[in-house]
């Protein structure tokens, strides 16, 4: 398209705009005759008589785009009876992906998520299975692509925490930590490759921590365990970029969880006054970050660490 057609093209959609803007409120779009609909304020009508496009953008798809992100995608996420791997769960069973979650200790709540995310029509399955154990790690991926046919992403989440000064931490706080947060990530991902260097493809996503960056007193075990994930992070999206599988990390801050719940409210007030956003983050907010480095809309991105914290270490 030469630069006068651009600019009147440009010119046309924007007298479109100003006029819609005129009668609608103020967000949002809305896609009349198509049956797409999108409420909040501002809104923009497109009619059949008026075709919201230019030559590289097209409203329509993008919208379905948007809405159906993972359209297809398989996806396995560890640790997702509770917390911010629930979240994810859901988030990518609403986003067309199909799930596989796992779950440990937490099975009634592992069974309960199953049945509530067969709503979005795609398929669920949840298993137990410890991401710290490497055999188990090696039968759950067998047994997801059994099931599902392929694996697209793997959500490397499931973690925990066992908190206490360096002089009074034992040698099983250290241990189970490192087993738990970092060793099953070792697990899972070696496991997932396997399909996705098959396939040619794949996605990746860790989850590691502000902690894991900046270090915290009272969690050694834990951040060597969320630094380890970074380093490993990096070193995958290496070694793997060739064969079209991306590997990166989240970083959440403060998220509030069952994880956060058990600090004491001081500490908690602290934390949220120290964000520069002034709250704690949820854990749809990382749901909604993951989702984004598991699709193809983050298709050239690669061995980065996403710091989802409201700012924190800004
Ligand atoms: N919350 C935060 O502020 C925050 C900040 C930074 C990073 N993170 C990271 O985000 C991830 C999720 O945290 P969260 O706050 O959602 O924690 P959470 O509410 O305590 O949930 C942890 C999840 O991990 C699962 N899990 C624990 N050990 C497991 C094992 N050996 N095998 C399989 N699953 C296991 C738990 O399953 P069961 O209950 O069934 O055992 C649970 O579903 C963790 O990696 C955490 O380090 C959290």
């Amino acid at each position: 398209m030469g630069l006068n057609a651009g600019f009147t093209r440009c010119c046309a959609i924007l007298q479109l705009v100003c006029l819609v803007g005129r009668t609608g409120p103020s967000h949002g779009f809305t896609g009349s005759s198509d049956g797409v609909k999108f409420g909040g304020p501002p809104r923009l009508v497109a009619s059949k008589n008026y075709q919201l496009t230019t030559t590289n953008y097209q409203l329509e798809p993008y919208l379905r785009r948007m809405t159906k992100l993972l359209d297809g995608k398989v996806a396995l996420i560890t640790g997702a009876s509770k917390g911010i791997g629930r979240a994810i769960a859901a988030h990518f069973a609403q986003l067309g992906a199909n799930v596989a979650f796992t779950y440990l200790s937490s099975v009634e709540k592992g069974q309960q998520l199953e049945q509530e995310l067969a709503a979005h029509g795609t398929k669920i399955k949840g298993f137990r299975s410890d991401a710290s154990d490497y055999a188990q790690a090696e039968k759950l991926v067998e047994d997801v692509v059994a099931e599902f046919g392929k694996l697209d992403i793997l959500v490397n989440n499931a973690g925990i925490t066992m908190d206490g000064l360096l002089m009074r931490m034992s040698e099983q706080q250290w241990d189970q930590v490192l087993a738990v947060n970092l060793k099953s990530v070792f697990n899972l991902t070696k496991a997932a490759t396997k399909p996705m260097m098959r396939a040619k493809a794949g996605s990746i996503i860790n989850m590691t921590s502000v902690v894991g960056i900046k270090g915290n007193a009272g969690q050694a075990n834990y951040a060597a365990s969320k630094a380890g994930i970074i380093g490993f992070t990096k070193s995958v999206a290496l070694e793997l970029g060739s064969r079209n599988i991306r590997c990166n990390a989240i970083a959440p801050g403060f998220i509030e969880t069952e994880m956060t719940g058990e600090l004491d409210q001081k500490v908690v007030d602290e934390w949220r006054k120290a964000i520069p956003l002034k709250r704690g983050g949820t854990p749809e907010d990382v749901a909604k970050a993951t989702a984004f480095l598991a699709s193809d809309d983050s298709s050239y991105i690669s061995g980065q660490v996403l710091q989802v914290d409201g700012g924190m270490l800004t």
